[in-house]
């Protein structure tokens, strides 16, 4: 591996007393930004280049690389063909079950037109939008890439949400077409998925084709006319595709995440800056040398940091990859290092929560593999405790390789603020300071720049290439969401908290809205309240997310039920925490459910979780004096009325 150089050049702090300008409203990017990122840009091949790195003239929906055109697919896969890679290995895809598959970037050509063909002749055309929801398979890349090839905007659904909230997102998106496999293998077990999405597409007559991989061999019901295997209708297919360049500003894809309501937003991402973002960090970041390095990020393809790290930001750098289908102990709690052996994986980049799932299992089983060849370890998707910081580097780092703690969000679509390696110390759970090109700062509730040493809310001062366009087809929701909350100073608001240190660096201290954190995974705590009032026994829910030493947070419900004949047979909390993973998916089965008489609310009727929160977190109740009624608390302390 080439040697880690430092690319650290760091804002001053405070930013603005380092030579930069103020921003004014909604924030003006200062030329030496963007000469910055149209450096970035050059990463990148387009048909036609841009005029204009930056029209920032609509805030806060900005326009990067005016008047480019560019196809994302050709950028992430012919390119380094035609450049003579092609028998570079792109991934090293490993099945749950032991299966392999080595997939060169010739192949993945191959693979992608073939599949872009398929959807063509399917009727398909730029703009209209492709739901998918697949497992961790070489195919779930090649219909994205295929999607990209062909300007259809692709909206990826996590594998384990429900049928109803696929459904949403297919209707939220229109999608056209919904391409999915016959089933998933989760802990050695072939689990169904067709039947699934059948079950969400019963309802949406807008989805004319269902695309069907076949992954595991298990029976599937089947439409005829509607649904299509991915082996009759793509391996069909020629092998060849001219792509055609489109619009940077072209739609790339709609992701959904959780917002403080119940219903999810679709993100809009689009092409040239975001490919740019995402091609720039990962090469920056990880320090990543294409012709050395083997790369592998254990995200799940259905949330950003699989588009972002999996997907498009590797491949747009020719990386050399590692895909994994399962979870970390199938078939043994060694799988992951048993891999990085294998392959000599270079750079692994994983969520806090698995870290301290392998603390959970003891450092003697990482212990047994060689795991000498790792340069670069990396974490994304909460704050990374420091014990399990210091645990990753001398466990799975051999104490000597950087870790880099990367914050950043489905919005942002690619990394913001991260330590580089070889930068200044790292500090054992800082992510530190905004990448070069980039700004962020911590404000108070006024909006004013917090010193050292204090805490506010994180702000990002100046647009990014690869920030999201808008929440698809809710223009007031993105407006509303992200720069109504300092539209004074034209701040965009992340919705987290965090501190600055003695020394400037960025310290993030988790959501300050009601978004729990489960695992890395975004759940907003009105989605499982709706999922839980949704249920004939449920008068009324309230929900909070409670520290939990593995998974970050874990959801705490507290619910009133119905008198009368409304009450399921069995054990209520059971029957209740199967209907939300019913209705959400299991990551969003609460932990714990209290049955409870009344719920703390205010004068003005707002449920006030901060008191739910320490009786779910078992510490004295704070201050209560706000409460319409304070004996309820004594109610709730008391201890369940009856069935959990
Ligand atoms: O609260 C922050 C947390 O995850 C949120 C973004 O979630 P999502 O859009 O699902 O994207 C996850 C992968 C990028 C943020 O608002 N978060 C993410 N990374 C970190 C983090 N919190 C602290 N430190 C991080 N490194």
């Amino acid at each position: 591996m080439s040697p880690r150089s430092d690319h650290r050049v760091r804002p001053g702090f405070p930013p603005t007393a380092a030579g930069e300008a103020a921003p004014g409203p909604l924030g003006q990017a200062g030329d030496d930004r963007l000469a910055f990122w149209a450096r970035q840009a050059e990463r990148l091949h387009w048909g036609t280049g841009w005029t204009r790195v930056l029209d920032w003239s609509d805030a806060p929906v900005a326009r990067w690389f005016v008047g480019g055109r560019l196809n994302v697919a050709y950028n992430c896969v012919d390119r380094h063909v035609e450049a003579g890679h092609g028998d570079q290995v792109a991934f090293h895809w490993e099945g749950e079950p032991g299966d392999t598959r080595t997939i060169t970037y010739a192949d993945l050509r191959r693979e992608v037109c073939k599949a872009a063909n398929a959807l063509l002749s399917l009727g398909l055309r730029a703009g209209d939008r492709v739901a998918i929801q697949l497992p961790m398979i070489p195919e779930a890349v090649f219909a994205m890439l295929a999607c990209a090839r062909l300007g259809l905007p692709h909206s990826v659904v996590f594998g384990g949400f429900s049928p109803a909230a696929l459904q949403s997102r297919i209707e939220d998106a229109e999608a056209r077409l919904l391409i999915t496999s016959d089933g998933q293998y989760r802990r050695g077990r072939a689990e169904p998925m067709k039947a699934n999405t059948d079950e969400a597409t019963r309802n949406t007559p807008g989805v004319e084709h269902v695309l069907v991989v076949r992954r595991t061999g298990i029976d599937v019901p089947w439409t005829d006319g509607r649904d299509l295997w991915w082996h009759e209708l793509v391996d069909a297919q020629p092998d060849q595709h001219t792509p055609e360049d489109f619009d940077a500003e072209h739609p790339l894809f709609i992701l959904y995440t959780s917002g403080t309501t119940g219903r999810p937003k679709g993100i809009l991402h689009t092409s040239g800056g975001y490919l740019t973002q995402a091609a720039y960090t990962h090469g920056t970041v990880f320090n990543l040398d294409p012709d050395a390095d083997v790369y592998w990020c254990t995200a799940d393809i259905g949330w950003i940091t699989g588009h972002s790290y999996i997907v498009y930001g590797p491949l747009a750098n020719r990386t050399t990859s590692v895909m994994y289908e399962g979870t970390p102990h199938t078939p043994h709690e060694g799988r992951h290092f048993e891999i990085i052996e294998k392959y000599g994986v270079t750079i692994y980049y994983t969520a806090p929560t698995v870290i301290r799932t392998f603390m959970k299992w003891g450092e003697d089983i990482p212990a047994r593999y060689d795991l000498s060849s790792i340069g670069v370890l990396g974490s994304v998707g909460e704050p990374i405790n420091p014990e399990a910081w210091r645990w990753y580097r001398k466990h799975i780092g051999g104490d000597r390789v950087p870790v880099l703690d990367t914050w950043w969000q489905t919005e942002t679509g690619t990394i913001m603020i991260a330590p580089l390696p070889g930068g200044p110390a790292a500090k054992p759970g800082s992510a530190q300071a905004p990448l070069p090109g980039i700004s962020a700062k911590i404000v108070d509730d006024q909006g004013r720049q917090v010193g050292k040493g204090e805490s506010g809310y994180l702000v990002l001062d100046q647009p990014w290439p690869s920030m999201l366009r808008g929440v698809w087809g809710d223009d007031d929701r993105y407006r509303e969401t992200y720069w109504s909350r300092f539209a004074a100073q034209g701040h965009y608001f992340a919705g987290d908290g965090a501190r600055y240190d003695e020394d400037g660096d960025i310290w993030l201290l988790g959501r300050v809205d009601d978004v729990m954190n489960v695992s890395g995974h975004r759940i907003s705590t009105a989605e499982v309240e709706s999922a839980l009032v949704s249920h004939p026994a449920v008068a009324e829910a309230a929900v909070v997310g409670a520290s939990d030493a593995t998974t970050g947070q874990a959801i705490v419900a507290f619910v009133i039920l119905r008198g009368g004949t409304a009450r399921p047979a069995g054990d209520v909390t059971d029957v209740l925490r199967e209907h939300v993973a019913k209705e959400i998916g299991p990551i969003a089965k609460p932990r714990q459910i209290m049955v409870v008489p009344e719920l703390p609310k205010t004068r003005s009727g707002k449920i006030m979780r901060r008191l739910l929160r320490d009786v779910a977190e078992n510490r004295e109740v704070g201050d209560v004096t706000t409460l319409a009624d304070a004996s309820v608390m004594q109610f709730i302390n008391a201890g369940p009325a009856d069935g959990s």
